[in-house]
C-alpha cells in the first residue's frame, strides 16, 4: 500500500483471518498436506509483520479449531510442531518483537494442548503483555461456540455465588468473558480459498464485521492481497444497524 493510500483511508482496527487452503495448495504441488501448513505458517509470519508496519492494531488468525482434532493424527502433530517452531522462534526473537511492540495472545481452550506448548504460550503471552503497537491473537483449539459456552459458565458461576442476579447479566458481561475480552470486535474478516463461511470463527464478535473472500489459497496470500482487502473494506458503508 502506498503512503498516500494509507493516509487517505480509514484502516480496520482489527482484522480476523481464516488461513484456509493449505491442503489444496500442497496437493497442487504433489506435496503432503503438512507442507501446505508449513508454507501457511510462513505467510502468517509475513502478514503479521506487514500488518504491524501499516498500522493494524489487532490481528486474529484461525490456526486450529476445536473441530480440527478430527484430522489424521499425522497432520495434527505436524501442525502442533509448527506451533512449537513458531513459539521457539518467538522466544529467540523476543527482543526484536518487543521493540516492534508486538503483543501475542492465544485464544481458545489451551487446557488440552500438549504441556510444552501450553507453557510456552503462557510465558510468551505474559512477556509481551505490555506491548501495544499490534496485538496478534492466534486461535488454537478455538471454537466460537466453545468460547461462548466458556463465557456462559463463568457468568453462571457468579450468579451461583450470589454476586449478580440472572436478570442483571448484560452484553458487556459476555464480551468480558470471551477470550478476546478487552479487544475491539473484528472490523474485517478475510477468508481465502474460495469458501464462504465462518466455520465457528469469532461468531459472537463478528456480528457487524465486514467480510472479504477470495479464491487465493492461504500459502499464496501476500501483502498485496491484504492491501486489496483493506482498500475494499474502506469503501464499505458500515451502518451497524442504523441508517
Ligand atoms: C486450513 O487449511 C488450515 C488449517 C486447519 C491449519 C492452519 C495452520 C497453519 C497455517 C499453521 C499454523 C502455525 C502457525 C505458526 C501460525 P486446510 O488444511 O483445511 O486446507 P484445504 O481446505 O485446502 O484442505
Amino acid at each position: 500500500m502506498t503512503k498516500e493510500e494509507l493516509a487517505n483511508i480509514s484502516l480496520p482496527r482489527h482484522i480476523g483471518i481464516i488461513m484456509d487452503g493449505n491442503g489444496r495448495w500442497a496437493k497442487q504441488r504433489g506435496l503432503g498436506r503438512s507442507e501446505g501448513h508449513k508454507a501457511g505458517a510462513e505467510v502468517f509470519r509475513r502478514i503479521c509483520e506487514y500488518a504491524r508496519d501499516i498500522g493494524i492494531e489487532y490481528l486474529t488468525f484461525y490456526a486450529f479449531s476445536t473441530e480440527n482434532w478430527k484430522r489424521p493424527a499425522e497432520e495434527v502433530s505436524a501442525i502442533m510442531n509448527l506451533f512449537r517452531d513458531y513459539l521457539d522462534e518467538a522466544k529467540e526473537r523476543e527482543e526484536e518483537n518487543n521493540e516492534k511492540g508486538m503483543c501475542v495472545r492465544y485464544i481458545g481452550d489451551r487446557s488440552v494442548l500438549p504441556d510444552d506448548i501450553r507453557l510456552m504460550m503462557n510465558e510468551l503471552e505474559k512477556r509481551s503483555d505490555d506491548k501495544d503497537v499490534i496485538t496478534i491473537n492466534l486461535a488454537v483449539n478455538y471454537g466460537g461456540r466453545d468460547e461462548i459456552l466458556h463465557a456462559v459458565k463463568a457468568i453462571a458461576k457468579r450468579v451461583e455465588a450470589g454476586e449478580i442476579k440472572a436478570d442483571e447479566i448484560n452484553l458487556k458481561d459476555i464480551d468480558g468473558n470471551l477470550y478476546t475480552a478487552g479487544q475491539p470486535d473484528p472490523d474485517l474478516i478475510i477468508r481465502p480459498s474460495g469458501e464462504y463461511r465462518l466455520s465457528n470463527f469469532l461468531i459472537w464478535q463478528a456480528a457487524y464485521s465486514e467480510f472479504w473472500f477470495s479464491d487465493i489459497l492461504w500459502p499464496d496470500f501476500t501483502s498485496e492481497h491484504l492491501d486489496k482487502a483493506i482498500l475494499d473494506f474502506a469503501k464499505r458503508n458500515r451502518r451497524f444497524g442504523g441508517v
